[in-house]
């Protein structure tokens, strides 16, 4: 039985599909910071509809030890893919302490709880921002790690911890350092739901007269002058999370890029955006915001090499995706929740 940490999230639902596709057991643990119980009625429905197995949702802090040990004790869990954290970058940077406190005591609360139940494998969601200014590109798992904000330190800090209670504790891992995801799943059982939304596409989907598009920068030495990232596909993205659960079955721990190798700019996301709803977005071009590197690209070889993953889905699929899920989510907001949200497990 898997546990996914953040499964009301935006990635962590996501993973939660495709476990639950591919047919494994599901409990989800969340505390709904960020995460909506509306998507955790989604998936329910999704597992129904599939014949899947959503096993339970606990309604817990990762920090709640006694909610941990209980959900340990009542599920025979395998693995925990560990998608609990905040991951604003300019939050982290005016408040330090919530980033510090969320990601890396609540990492530790959890690797705690795991190992004192006897639960030794982890996927773990890290991020390129853990490279910080790239030294060059593409960026391979070997780059060194200088984050340059506090999201990107405390990412590295747990990656530290994981590393350390592996070699003393017998846990086994797998680390994936995300580059930028986008998209959402074909079904629109899920997808960005971000009450404050720093991404790229949703922001450009959902901009109108009265809330034009904001682009930060367009004198980067780039191709059109705008930054370039690798965006890659939450379906893929999730993807991945399943087959490291099956690789860690029998393998040892690996650290993992999660990209696809190919760098778009803004531009090019906007004007992709903008042939899918064959209309034009109101822009702004704006300064350039501090710390945004110009150009951000994963070596992806070794996801490759070692799992047997590469990304699948277009950009324009995962475009279209996106844009189909904004147009859910407005019906999503306005339905009644079904679930009850619980404390503890078994209530
Ligand atoms: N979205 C990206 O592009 C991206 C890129 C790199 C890394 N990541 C990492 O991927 C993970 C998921 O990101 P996301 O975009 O889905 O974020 P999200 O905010 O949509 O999901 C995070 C989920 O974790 C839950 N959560 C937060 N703190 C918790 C706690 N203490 N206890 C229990 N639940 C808690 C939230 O309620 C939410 O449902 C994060 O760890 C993030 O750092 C995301």
């Amino acid at each position: 039985m898997i546990l996914i940490t953040g499964g009301a999230g935006y990635i962590g639902s996501h993973s939660a599909i495709d476990f639950i596709q591919e047919g494994h057991e599901v409990v989800v643990l969340d505390n709904l910071s960020t995460g909506h119980i509306e998507i955790i009625d989604r998936i329910k429905a999704f597992a129904k509809q599939k014949k899947g197995k959503f096993v339970d949702f606990v309604n817990a802090n990762i920090k709640d030890v006694n909610a941990l040990s209980a959900l340990f004790k009542m599920y025979k869990i395998d693995t925990v893919v560990h998608f609990a954290a905040n991951s604003l970058v300019n939050e982290s940077v005016s408040n330090p302490r919530k980033y510090y406190e969320n990601n890396i005591l609540g990492s530790i609360s959890l690797l705690n709880s795991m190992i004192d139940n006897d639960v030794k494998k982890i996927v773990f969601s890290s991020t390129c921002a853990t490279y910080g200014e790239p030294e060059y590109m593409p960026i391979d798992e070997k780059h060194p790690q200088r984050p340059v904000n506090p999201y990107g330190n405390t990412k590295l800090a747990i990656e530290f911890a994981i590393k350390d209670y592996a070699a003393a504790y017998g846990l086994k891992y797998a680390i994936f350092r995300y580059f930028n995801v986008i998209g959402a799943d074909e079904d629109a059982v899920s997808g960005e739901w971000h009450d404050i939304e720093t991404h790229l596409v949703p922001n450009i989907l959902k901009a109108d007269k009265n809330k034009v598009f904001k682009l930060f920068g367009d004198d980067y030495d780039t191709k059109d002058g705008t930054c370039v990232r690798d965006y890659i596909d939450v379906a893929d993205l999730a993807r991945a999370h399943t087959m490291a659960y099956k690789y860690l079955l029998e393998n040892e721990s690996t650290i993992i890029n999660l990209g696809t190798g190919e760098g778009q700019s803004v531009k090019e996301i906007f004007a992709a955006v903008e042939k899918y709803l064959e209309t034009n977005v109101p822009l702004k071009i704006c300064q350039r915001r501090a710390g945004d590197p110009a150009k951000l690209i994963a070596k992806t070889t070794k996801a490759a090499d070692v799992l047997g993953w590469s990304s699948r889905v277009p950009l324009e699929l995962s475009i279209k995706n996106a844009a189909e899920w904004e147009k859910v989510l407005k019906t999503v907001k306005n339905s009644p929740v079904v679930s009850k949200t619980h404390k503890g497990v078994g209530e």
